[in-house]
Parts: C-alpha cells; structure tokens; sequence
C-alpha cells in the first residue's frame, strides 16, 4: 500500500505529495552560507527551482551552465525581485551547450580557476522527450547532452570537489533522472557507438539517457564515495511530473498531436518547478548516503533492475570514455583541448 502512495506522491502535485513515506519540503533546505553551487539548466523549469532554493538559503556563489542569454536574464531578474540584487549578484551565467564537449571542458577549467571550492553540482539539464538526433560528433543527441557532457563536466570538477571535501565539506553532486528510465529495451548493453546511436523512439530515447544517469550515480558511488572519498556523494533524482518547457512546449516536436495530452490535458496534475525542486535540493544539501536513486520529495527507491547491474554500469562508463576520447581526439588542433584520456574517478 505504502508504494502505492509513494508513487503517487513522487509524481503528482499538491496533497498527493504529502503521501510519500519520506518527507522534505524546500523550507527544510539548511544554511548554506560559504558555499558554492554549478547548475547545469539552472536559468528555467526545475533547475532555477533549485538555483532560487539555494540562494534564498544564502549560497555564496551558484555558477549556472544553460544555452540561452535571455532566459538567463529573465532568470537573473525574478531573483533580483524577488530575492533582493545582493542574491542575484550571486549567480553567474556560462554559456555552455552540453553537447559541445571542448567547451565543457574549458568552462569547467574556468571555474575551477575562479573558485576555490565546489559543495554542489547539479546535473540537471537536459534535452527531453524528443526525436533521435546526432549531434555534430555523429553521437545520440541524448547520450551526448544528458550524460556525456556531464560526465565531462564532474569529471574535470572532480579534483576540486574532493580538495574541498578534504577541507571539511560534504560534498553532493545530483543527477536527474527520470521515472522514464524504465522505459528502455530488455536488451540494451552499452557496449557500442552504433548501439546509443540506434533510433529506439523519442521515450526511449529519452529514458535511455535518464538510465545512465542513475548507473552514473552508482558506478560514482563504487569509483569514488566507497573508494576513499566518503564525502565526496553522487545520486540521481526524480522530480515527478513537472510542468516545464520540456513537458509544455518541447514534447510537441516528438508528438504533434498526441503532445497535447501531456502539455494541456495533465497540466493540472503537474508540479510546478519549485516542487520539482524538492528531491534534488534533499539530494544537494541533506543526504548523507551516495549511488541512491531518490524520487520526491525524498525516497529512496531501488529503480529498474537495470538501473542496478554494475556490469551495465561499467559498460556505460567505459563506452563513454572511448566515445569522447575517440570523438574529441580528432578534432583539428585549435577547436578545443583534447581529451588524451577522461579522468573517471
Ligand atoms: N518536467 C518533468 O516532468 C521532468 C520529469 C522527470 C525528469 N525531468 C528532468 O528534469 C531536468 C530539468 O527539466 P525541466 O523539465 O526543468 O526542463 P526545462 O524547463 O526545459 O529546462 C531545461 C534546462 O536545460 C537547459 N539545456 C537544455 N539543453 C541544453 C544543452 N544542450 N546544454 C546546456 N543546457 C541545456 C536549458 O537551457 P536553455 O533554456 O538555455 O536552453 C534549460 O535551462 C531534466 O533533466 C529533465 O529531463 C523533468
């Protein structure tokens, strides 16, 4: 009965919410005075929900990484007026598409020359339900956005992270998943580049690249946490089912028609980014356990079977490594700095 209600409340708004078996609300965020935050997709939907807890908490700096000047700006400016200039000072904008992988690696080598420390990495943005794409380095555009830059990004952040668990933090990173990541075929293996590049259709594309991003969080769990860094804490989240761009606007282009069910008939129904928020903030600020899978507001659940094979998960993360390895390596001198190897763990 209890999972009944826990799933109800991982997925819908309002008193639904309040069924779950583990509770957290946003106002339970604690004091975050000195530390440092990077959001990836923090200008809008669930990531500025998370980008505006943590400030209205007193973060000292949050860096956010997204595509769009505008919607940063718009972003900038409800902070200012609703959180006061001093918190909107507070943020700054890199410009970084996640698929354009030297230029993650630059901006990452920017913070990590401008900061001294990093509490918090949200990996939060993504490209949603939507057809199968290539991006320019002939790599699933899912794939390539939703896990490899990431992977990218934590990565060449890791060095810095574990310096500032050393100095006494508890460091949290955060994934976001998706309920969605069960909607993959029996059969996936991550072994090969023809294999992530196969057109599985826009939810399985989709819940293809929100699985890796919970067998990122584990195999980090293994490699890292469980490895000599117990401070150093990677989970995955899911926000429920939120109403966003992605869920609005974005799901019209893989469903023309069928779309409008998801964007106008279950609108009610939605969270709004603030709910949203709830799972990854817990997951940023107040768990102390790694490799979780952990679904709103704050359960942690065992996801799909796959989601737990450490062999899928080794086969993951070795298949993103040869990829970006392979990929970044023959790029023409000057385009960006290659990758001689990804430094995983
Ligand atoms: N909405 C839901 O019901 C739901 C459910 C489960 C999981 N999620 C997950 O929650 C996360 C946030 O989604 P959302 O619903 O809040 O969506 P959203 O409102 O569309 O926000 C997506 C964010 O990601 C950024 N982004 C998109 N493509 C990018 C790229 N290539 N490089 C860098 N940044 C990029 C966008 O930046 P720009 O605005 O600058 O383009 C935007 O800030 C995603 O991981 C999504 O899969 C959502």
């Amino acid at each position: 009965m209890q999972e009944i209600k826990n799933t109800i409340a991982e997925n819908f708004a309002g008193p639904a919410s309040k069924l779950g078996s583990h509770q957290f609300k946003l106002d339970d965020c604690p004091d975050l005075s000195g530390k440092v935050a990077v959001i990836t997709g923090g200008s809008e939907g669930i990531g500025f929900g998370v980008a505006y807890t943590l400030l209205k908490h007193n973060i000292a700096k949050i860096y956010i990484l997204s595509v769009s000047k505008e919607v940063v700006e718009g972003a900038k400016d409800a902070v200012a007026k609703e959180l006061g200039q001093d918190k909107a000072d507070r943020t700054v904008w890199m410009q970084c598409d996640l698929s354009d992988w030297p230029r993650v690696k630059q901006v990452a080598e920017a913070i990590n020359h401008d900061t001294d420390r990093l509490d918090i990495l949200v990996n939060n943005a993504a490209r949603g339900i939507m057809t199968a794409e290539l991006t320019s380095y002939g790599v699933d555009r899912h794939m390539a956005v939703n896990h490899m830059g990431h992977v990218i990004l934590t990565s060449h952040l890791l060095p810095l992270m574990k310096e500032t668990a050393k100095q006494g933090s508890v460091v949290r990173i955060s994934n976001q998943a998706s309920n969605m990541h069960t909607k993959v075929p029996s059969d996936i293996k991550f072994a090969s580049l023809d294999e992530i590049n196969k057109d599985l259709g826009p939810n399985e594309q989709y819940g293809r690249s929100k699985l890796a991003a919970i067998l990122y969080a584990r195999y980090f769990d293994r490699k890292v946490t469980r490895n000599g860094h117990p401070n150093v804490l990677m989970n995955a989240t899911h926000p429920g089912f939120v109403s966003s761009k992605q869920s609005r606007t974005d799901i019209f282009e893989a469903f023309p028609l069928g779309g409008w069910a998801m964007s106008h008939g279950l609108e009610p129904f939605k969270k709004d980014q603030f709910e949203g928020a709830v799972p990854t903030v817990y997951g940023v600020t107040m768990t102390d356990k790694s490799g979780q899978y952990i679904c709103a507001p704050a359960i942690p659940e065992a996801g799909s079977e796959l989601s737990q094979s450490e062999e899928l998960a080794d086969a993951l993360m070795e298949l993103t490594r040869k990829v970006v390895r392979d990929k970044v390596r023959s790029e023409p001198a000057g385009k960006g700095s290659p990758f001689d190897d990804l430094v995983l763990h």
